[in-house]
């Protein structure tokens, strides 16, 4: 996997963040099998609860352009260790299998597989295996 385009375009993305209320900006980038990139950031709300991650800003970009099928997904904020994501957007990574994933901050990366962060995503649900 190259990652440093993707992890560029994040950064990029990043820049768009509406995060007034944390003030932690947040992007990512998600590769799609046919070699598209969208990307997405951070966008907060005065209830804070309405906030929603870079991931699944980008995840939805990429589902209302047609795509379904993605190789991985960078996500990148100016954190002391690489960001982490939530545990609500590896559920959303998961729908649609997004099998790796980077996390970075200026100076590092740590790269994961989706199975890594989310173990046993689907299994059971709807009577779904692993
Ligand atoms: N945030 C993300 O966008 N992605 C992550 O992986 C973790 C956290 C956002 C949500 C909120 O706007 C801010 O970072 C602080 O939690």
């Amino acid at each position: 996997m190259e990652w440093n385009l993707l992890v560029e375009a994040a950064w990029q993305a990043r820049e768009h963040a509406y995060a007034p209320y944390s003030e932690f900006a947040v992007g990512a980038a998600l590769l799609a099998d046919d070699g598209r990139v969208f990307v997405g950031c951070n966008v907060e709300n005065l209830s804070y609860g309405l906030t929603r991650c870079a991931e699944q800003v980008a995840v939805g970009a990429a589902v209302a352009a047609g795509a379904r099928k993605f190789l991985g997904v960078a996500v990148v904020a100016d954190s002391g260790v690489p960001i982490s994501p939530c545990g609500a957007c590896r559920q959303v990574l998961a729908e649609f299998g997004v099998p790796r994933v980077l996390l970075a901050n200026r100076s590092s990366r740590l790269e994961f597989r989706l199975e890594e962060l989310l173990p046993r995503a689907t299994a059971g649900i709807l009577d779904r295996g692993e």
